[in-house]
Parts: C-alpha cells; structure tokens; sequence
C-alpha cells in the first residue's frame, strides 16, 4: 500500500486532467469489484454488488489536485499564471511548477516593497526559456502545471503534494481490496473537479443514485504551535465529519460511523471543519437528498507541497469503511 500511496501521490493529475490517475486506478481496481466505467465527466466508478437486503452506498474520493493553469506568457518566454482550486502564492516560493508532459518550471515574483502584496499576478513561471516562441514550443495558453514534489514516507508519516485527495483514493482502494462480506451494493466513485467546486461528484452521485453516501477527503487538524483551535489531531485515528462548510453529516450516517468505531475499538475523532469542503456537499444535495457523512483523513499543511497524514489513520479509516460497509444500514 505506502508504493501505492506514492506513485498515487507523485502522479500528474490537475482538476481537469485527471486522465492518468483515472488509468491507474481503474488497472488496481478492475480485479477487485464487479464492474468499472468512467463517466463523461471522467470520474472511475467501480462497483462491488450485494444481495438484494443491501443498500446502494456511494464512497467517493477525488483524484484532482489543485494546480495553475497558463494565461499568458511573454516576450521573454516568462509564463503568467492563475490558479486552479485554492493555492496560496506564498505557498509556491521557491516551488517547481510540473507540466503533464513534464516540463519543469519555477516559480519567482516581482520585486515587492512589502511582501504582503504576493499575490499570483505578481508571479510568474521559469522555465529556463528567453523568448515566447522558445516558451511555446513546450507550453501553451491553457495548459495546467501541478506542483513537482516527490513523496517521502518516514515512520508513521506521509509527505507529499496532492495528499489530497490521492490518499483518500489510496483508503477507497484498500476498502474495496478487504471488503469480503458486504450485503450492500457498494459504488467506489474516484472523483473529477473538487478542487474547482465538488463538479465530478455531482454528475456521479446524479447516475449513481445511491441510499447514502461517504466522501473520504482529507481535513485540517489543530495540533500544531499556534494553530487554529481544532479538535482533531494526526495519529489519533480516522476523523468522523459533523459539519464543514460544504454538509452537515446526516445524522444517520454519523451515528453509524461512530457507533461501528466504538463497537470495533477503531481510533476515531468528531471533525467540525470550519473552513473548506468535500465531495460529501456535492452528493447530498442530489436528487431529492441522499443522508451523507464523510470519513475525513487529518492532514497538516493542507494545499502544500508538504501535506502530511498519519499511516496509522489511515488504517483506522479504511478499518471504519471496512466495518461499516459490512454491518446493516438503518
Ligand atoms: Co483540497
Ligand atoms: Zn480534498
């Protein structure tokens, strides 16, 4: 599972250009589920079926990564940018920009009197070139760079760019790969267009039409110096979503998550995101309503280079996917 986490993690894969996540995923999950399809909007559904007392649930984890997208470039090759999901200039000083067909760039600013005014339109993109036809020759208007970060595994921890949301896709994975006795229909849905407002899991959970739904994405903790107070911390196991500015948890969902925890002893914490939100606020409002929760991986430094998660979170995530699936709904 930790090479699986980092090829998950290292690959190109932009809101938008989900296309070589999609492939890698569909390869791993074609052995182990009855049927899998990519929608129009490109996201991987891959189907697990039950028997005729089970429900129909909906685990959905996103495969895009935030990301900039070219706007301009100019006469001295210099490429102007602007940004794809929420990412923070500040972020990218001293970052490398990578393109899908692999071109690396780096990012530099303007001089600035206070650096208080970085703001994306004061940054550019180097790509070693001294002219825009040079420039053009390997990028165009509209291409979409992600950030080059390798994926270090140390100890207990992982660090990477893109932990979100590939590690919530690495958790739908491992449950489908352990889930022996399901009676419910289950639908592993790998998301497109999160990070540009939740986009693929509408359309999925739209012809999915499942009875409840779990987002598996990742959320802030409040565990380190000085951070905004949050009740959840990396290490102290899989995090059970109550409310974030997308959904707030049905409670069905929630109390079966946290009831399965309890009788299983699988480490859990309540999350309460007050800023940020999932794939969860997308399948709730489908239809008529569908009762959702999400299953939340803690994650520090969120929209990073550095995003770090906790293995051992992980393994309580995927245990409480696990258990719940296997257990009666309602
Ligand atoms: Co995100
Ligand atoms: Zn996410």
């Amino acid at each position: 599972m930790q090479e699986m986490i980092k090829h998950l993690a290292e690959l190109y894969g932009p809101a938008g250009r989900e296309d070589r996540v999609a492939a890698y995923i569909r390869d791993i999950m074609e052995p182990l589920v009855d049927e899998v399809y990519t929608d129009t909007m490109g996201s991987v559904v891959a189907v697990k079926r039950g028997s005729a007392e089970g429900k129909k649930i909906m685990l959905a984890a996103h495969m895009d990564e935030i990301g900039v997208m070219i706007t301009d470039i100019d006469e001295q090759g210099f490429l102007r940018f602007s940004n794809i999901g929420g990412i923070s200039p500040f972020t990218l000083i001293g970052q490398r920009a990578e393109f899908a067909d692999g071109t690396i760039g780096v990012f530099g600013f303007e001089k600035l009197d206070d650096m208080k005014d970085l703001k994306l339109n004061k940054m550019y993109i180097d790509i070693g070139v001294s002219s825009r036809e040079e420039a053009m020759a390997k990028v165009n208007i509209g291409d979409s760079a992600v950030i080059h970060r390798e994926c270090i595994i140390q100890g207990q921890r992982v660090i990477g760019k893109a932990m979100d949301d590939r590690i919530g896709c690495a958790v739908l994975i491992e449950t489908a790969r352990r889930l022996e006795n399901s009676p419910h229909e289950v639908y592993f849905v790998f998301t497109t267009q999160e990070e540009v407002g939740l986009r693929g899991a509408r359309t999925a959970a739209y012809s999915v039409d499942p009875d409840y739904g779990i987002a598996v994405d990742v959320t802030a903790t409040g565990d380190t110096p000085e951070a905004h107070r949050m009740a959840v911390s990396l290490g102290k196991g899989a995090a059970i979503k109550v409310k974030d500015s997308s959904v707030i948890s049905h409670p069905l969902v929630k109390n079966l998550l946290v009831n399965t925890a309890k009788a299983k002893g699988i480490a859990y914490q309540m999350e309460v995101l007050e800023r940020g939100g999932t794939d969860a606020g997308s399948i709730h409002l489908t239809r008529s309503g569908v009762p959702t929760g999400a299953v939340s991986i803690p994650c520090r430094y969120i929209h990073t280079p550095g995003e770090m998660v906790d293995l051992g979170d992980i393994a309580a995530c995927v245990d409480l996917l696990v258990a719940a699936l296997e257990g009666p709904w309602e």
